[in-house]
């Protein structure tokens, strides 16, 4: 069997990703016991690995495990000797010899590319300065929770371009809606990302209007103005400051739209308390759905199928 590698949305099909989402909403049902759900032997260990600080990722991921029938080893990268410079293919070899799969958070994307072409076993993209596949899994199948399938809806992204936006692009294309994206051309997406987008067929915008990129929009989407690893945040904040998702804006959108956002948030800055706290936000079931999008990863990664 190939390693099964989870690292980007787009690299794989629309019907696997279904597959995926089909199985977290079962195992969602299924609740914590996951009766009736194929479990990992006992001694089966998930590496959780961290280069930058984390809630919901670390919890999530060491939950999950747990309920598959497993068991985790959370490794901060500071404290191996990763930190004074053996090199991450060294590391991919050795932690290969004693863990079944590694979830790596980092900065540079060729470090995950990097963990996993010199591993021996599944490797989990848990962000990278790129890409947050995992948090979009669970963030489409927290959408249709509450408003159907997203095949053709529209989905507005306001703010930053960042590494949550750029798999929101990736599941635009393969899971077959509309995202606006509204942004200030600085901190605008990346050309390739864009590019690839429009070769695949995909419906993917930027705008730089708010206001027309909520415009009728089943959900309105944001996340923090300054990401881990992101420097000179003053300047980010001012350029960002038209892209605050406050009640005005909602109101564009229109009352059925729901509010979405990774967490961690920033009342005041990338959205208003009133938005976030109110009655169209569905930012906690997106962090809950954490748990069920990566159990049903997980599952995949240790073949049961
Ligand atoms: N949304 C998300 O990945 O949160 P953490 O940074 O807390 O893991
Ligand atoms: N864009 C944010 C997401 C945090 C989950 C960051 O990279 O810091």
């Amino acid at each position: 069997m190939a390693l099964r590698h989870f690292l980007d949305i787009d690299q794989f099909d629309t019907a696997f990703l279904r597959g995926i989402l089909s199985r977290a909403r079962d195992m969602k049902a299924a609740g914590r016991a996951g009766e009736g759900q194929r479990r990992v032997s006992s001694d089966t260990v998930l590496a959780l690995l961290f280069d930058k600080p984390s809630t919901r990722t670390r919890v999530s991921f060491d939950v999950a495990m747990r309920h598959l029938g497993g068991q985790t080893i959370v490794l901060n990268s500071g404290d191996m000797q990763l930190g004074r410079g053996e090199t991450i293919g060294d590391t991919a070899r050795v932690l290969s010899r004693y863990v079944d799969a590694i979830m790596l958070r980092t900065g540079a994307h060729s470090n995950l590319t990097e963990l996993a072409a010199n591993a021996d076993i599944p490797v989990i993209n848990g962000l990278t300065d790129n890409s947050h596949p995992c948090q979009v899994m669970a963030d489409i199948q927290t959408f249709e929770e509450h408003r159907g399938s997203v095949e053709g809806c529209s989905v507005a992204w306001v703010g930053d371009g960042n590494n949550v936006a750029n798999s929101w692009i990736h599941a635009a294309v393969r899971f077959g809606f509309e995202l606006r994206i509204a942004c200030p051309a600085e901190l605008a997406p990346g050309e390739d990302i864009l590019g690839w987008a429009e070769k695949q067929g995909g419906s993917v915008r930027v705008l730089d209007d708010p206001g027309a990129a909520v415009s009728g929009a089943h959900a309105v989407v944001t996340d923090v103005w300054v990401s881990m690893g992101d420097d000179e945040p003053e300047k980010r904040k001012a350029l960002l400051a038209p892209y605050q998702v406050n009640a005005a804006l909602m109101a564009k959108a229109g009352t059925d739209a729901v509010f979405m956002h990774c967490l961690p948030a920033h009342r005041g800055d990338e959205v208003t308390a009133e938005v976030i706290d109110g009655p169209q936000s569905i930012v906690f079931d997106e962090a809950e759905n954490r748990l069920y999008a990566q159990k049903a990863i997980l599952a995949w990664c240790f073949g049961l199928a």
